[in-house]
């Protein structure tokens, strides 16, 4: 079967056990995350993953726009059928950071991290962002879309993001990279966490590990606070995914919902 920019082609994936048992592939969509939320309502089961070439509305956070151009990248989606509370669903961006730097570090020379709560950096500049979205329902969630953007052979960016933005072949040009690997690494990677996840609703299982990755870990950090910013130092997470920050001696919890970080050593979101 041929892809064709309307139709997807549907693949099936051994190497994980649920998640990508059925994937649609697409040579170009609006967004895989749109695509994936539009499945979901149709019914699309757990572990669905939305995958595409290249993205004309490519979504970022905070209503941004996400530069997705045809095979510089790995662009996909993953819906999810979790049962678990509203509350908790912040947890999955922070498996889906953790699943990038285990495939990303597969790559010889590699040494990605996580800037707190969702990209995964290499040299100070983002090389990865995630942009998770939940449909709630009265007691908990109805599915979630986990939407996954790795850049992997651009040269350039557009201006607003040429100062922070980053791709694996800049960062690694020694190193062939394929995009087939990196995907299935992820995916696989991404499975391990979701089910460490799932085992306790928190992210208690993988806390350790993510500090080892967590760019922010003792650094300064301001806080953009609708309530007034403030700085401090960033101290890891607790169990929920919330950001610890310390200043005068006490510590403050940080909610990705709420605010977002920036680091003061030269990477701005
Ligand atoms: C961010 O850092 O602002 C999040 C970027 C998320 C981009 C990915 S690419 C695949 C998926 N589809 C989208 O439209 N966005 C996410």
């Amino acid at each position: 079967m041929k892809e064709n920019k309307m139709e997807p082609m549907l693949h099936k994936r051994q190497r994980t056990s649920w998640l990508g048992k059925t994937i649609y592939s697409y040579e170009e969509i609006d967004s895989t995350n749109t695509e994936g939320k539009r499945l979901a309502e149709k019914g699309a089961p757990h572990g669905s993953v939305i995958r595409a070439q290249v993205q004309t509305a490519g979504r970022g956070r905070r209503g941004r726009s996400w530069s997705s151009p045809k095979d510089a990248g790995i662009w996909f989606s993953i819906i999810l059928r979790p049962d678990i509370a509203q509350e908790s669903a912040p947890v999955l961006t922070l498996a889906a950071a953790m699943a990038v730097v285990r495939a990303i570090r597969r790559l010889p020379g590699a040494k990605p991290q996580i800037k707190w709560p969702n990209d995964v950096v290499m040299s100070g500049k983002k090389v990865c962002g995630i942009l998770t979205e939940m449909s709630p329902q009265k007691e908990g969630v109805d599915y979630i879309v986990v939407g996954i953007g790795i850049n992997m052979r651009q040269q350039a960016f557009p201006p607003d993001i040429i100062a922070t933005a980053t791709s694996l072949e800049q960062e690694l040009p020694e190193t062939v990279v394929s995009g087939e690997m990196l995907f299935t690494a992820v995916l696989e990677a991404f499975e391990t966490y979701y089910d460490k996840f799932m085992q306790t609703g928190d992210a208690s299982l993988f806390l350790e590990e993510y500090h080892g990755s967590l760019a922010n870990k003792d650094r300064q950090v301001k806080v953009l606070d609708p309530q007034g910013d403030y700085e401090g130092i960033a101290r890891g997470i607790n169990r929920r995914g919330e950001l610890l920050v310390e200043r005068e001696g006490t510590l403050s919890t940080v909610n990705a919902g709420e605010v977002s970080v920036r680091g003061i050593y030269g990477y701005a979101p």
